[in-house]
């Protein structure tokens, strides 16, 4: 391989918005039950509420600075006044997303408390499957309202008198999928949220509002943006990254996602124009990972790959995605995985890491130039076979892909630039040229971030496989720091 990269500081993409390192909490699992809320940890890890305090720190570590609840599918039968009030008189209930039952232990107040304890601001999810118009604006009155009415009131009865003043509200979870309570086509769904938000916005116009999207490549997306453009201020995308056991479709799979927020761009851009509209509607990406077999997903240093390869598309791409939630953030689908006795940092966890303290700032325009195509790029399939026969999520158009994935930030001081380079080759390691535009001059020493392991199956809690060193290996991850001088 002979890849060279090429940067000019001058040549600004956008700003990072911090809220792409953001969260996704859902009554799914272990995610809340034993995940973030375990008040009969026998440990001493769960604080005077229950919160666990080992959790609370991990995710704090990630400058996590939004979180969505409660769902995910869990929401489109959730009755969230079942959640509020004395503990002791709230219904358990069958739950239709997972088969389970909710004890309804956990519900809004506890998922403000614990938000303020980390520091990131609520989302909340509203549902559109069992859930009327009156419940949602039931809700939002009772997080948001400041006046003398029925549900501000309970919210005060419950003990919490100031506002919550959640500001961000999705219109309904994957409302397109089959498996969703209430699924609706493209033109029923964007009907009935164009009145939702029409009302929601009346009770409280500070809110923004997150559109049910789909892949951004599908034709949901257009028919949803076309109706719903003049009402919400984001539309959200879902996507999942599969690898069936197979590196390169995992290490790849960002590169649908990063031609799905290609696609809403301009969905975006036709329907601004088809509206009249001037303001601003960016991509809530409200789900996204690598995610193969189960609930608790044990990840290896090949997904910590493909999640870096992620959020590389998320700062590539920061003109138009300005949130975007992991799903999940403990437990399930996560990089944390808890015990009772403490919790473990999965691979996935240190490019998250990585990205969320370095990669701020404002995104550069960077080039990887080939000078052997064949050698340099990737040309096989982005999705696994058995994905792209489930014909929900089809492949966007074949594109040739290169094998080393790279983003650059100019840092929030102006002083710094920051490159986070994925080798995705499993065997090929490289040496890369960095280029950085004429008269720019950068100091001598590079501060270097890396992640690496032997084996492409390595998980984290080996003792004798992360290593630091200042070369592009195969199969590695790297964010160098470059001062300017
Ligand atoms: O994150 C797990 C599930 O994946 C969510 O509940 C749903 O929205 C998606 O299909």
């Amino acid at each position: 391989m002979s890849p060279t990269i090429h940067i000019d500081p001058a040549r600004h993409v956008a700003p990072v918005d911090p809220r792409i390192y953001s969260g996704f909490t859902e009554h799914m699992g272990r995610c809340i039950y034993s995940g973030i809320y375990d008040p009969d940890n026998a440990h001493g890890l769960a604080d005077a509420n229950g919160y666990r305090t080992d959790v609370l720190q991990a995710l704090k570590d990630l400058n996590v600075p939004v979180v969505r609840y409660p769902g995910g599918n869990f929401v489109s039968s959730y009755r969230w006044q079942d959640g509020v009030g004395p503990k002791e008189l709230r219904p358990r209930r069958p739950e239709l997303a997972w088969l389970t039952e909710e004890s309804n232990q956990f519900g809004t107040d506890e998922f403000i408390a614990w938000c303020r304890l980390l520091g990131a601001e609520p989302y909340i999810c509203l549902n559109m499957g069992t859930g009327t118009l009156e419940d949602a604006l039931a809700w939002l009155e009772y997080c948001n309202s400041s006046a003398n009415t029925h549900y501000a009131n309970m919210r005060r009865k419950n003990g919490h008198e100031a506002p919550y003043g959640v500001k961000y509200w999705a219109l309904g979870n994957e409302i397109w999928g089959p498996w969703q309570v209430g699924q609706m086509d493209a033109v029923d769904y964007s009907k009935q949220a164009y009145q939702w938000a029409k009302a929601m916005r009346l009770l409280d116009p500070t809110i923004q509002l997150v559109s049910c999207g789909e892949t951004g490549f599908a034709d949901w997306d257009r028919v949803t943006l076309k109706t719903l453009a003049p009402v919400v201020d984001f539309h959200s995308i879902h996507l999942y990254t599969v690898s069936e056991g197979n590196h390169d479709v995992n290490v790849m799979g960002p590169a649908a996602a990063e031609k799905g927020l290609e696609i809403t761009k301009a969905l975006i851009e036709l329907a601004k124009i088809e509206g009249n509209l001037t303001k601003d509607i960016t991509v809530c990406f409200d789900e996204w990972n690598v995610w193969c077999k189960g609930a608790e997903e044990h990840y290896d240093l090949s997904d910590a790959l493909a999640v870096a390869s992620w959020l590389n598309v998320f700062v590539r791409k920061a003109d138009i995605v300005k949130i975007a939630c992991i799903a999940q953030s403990v437990n399930v689908i996560s990089p944390i995985i808890t015990s009772p006795t403490g919790l473990f940092k999965q691979t996935t966890y240190y490019p998250l890491q990585l990205f969320a303290i370095l990669m701020q700032g404002t995104a550069l325009s960077l080039h990887v130039g080939v000078s052997t195509p064949e050698d340099d790029t990737y040309t096989g399939p982005t999705v696994p076979p058995f994905v792209a026969r489930l014909s929900v999520h089809t492949e966007p158009a074949a594109r040739a892909t290169k094998w080393l994935d790279a983003s650059a930030v100019l840092s929030p001081d102006k002083t710094q630039i920051r490159v986070a380079l994925v080798n995705r080759h499993k065997t090929a390691p490289v040496s890369v040229p960095i280029h950085f535009g004429p008269n720019v001059a950068v100091g001598a020493e590079v501060e270097v971030y890396e992640v690496w392991s032997g084996e492409l199956e390595d998980r984290n809690g080996r003792t004798d496989g992360w290593q630091g060193a200042y070369e592009c290996k195969e199969h590695s991850f790297q964010v160098l720091v470059f001062t300017l001088v």
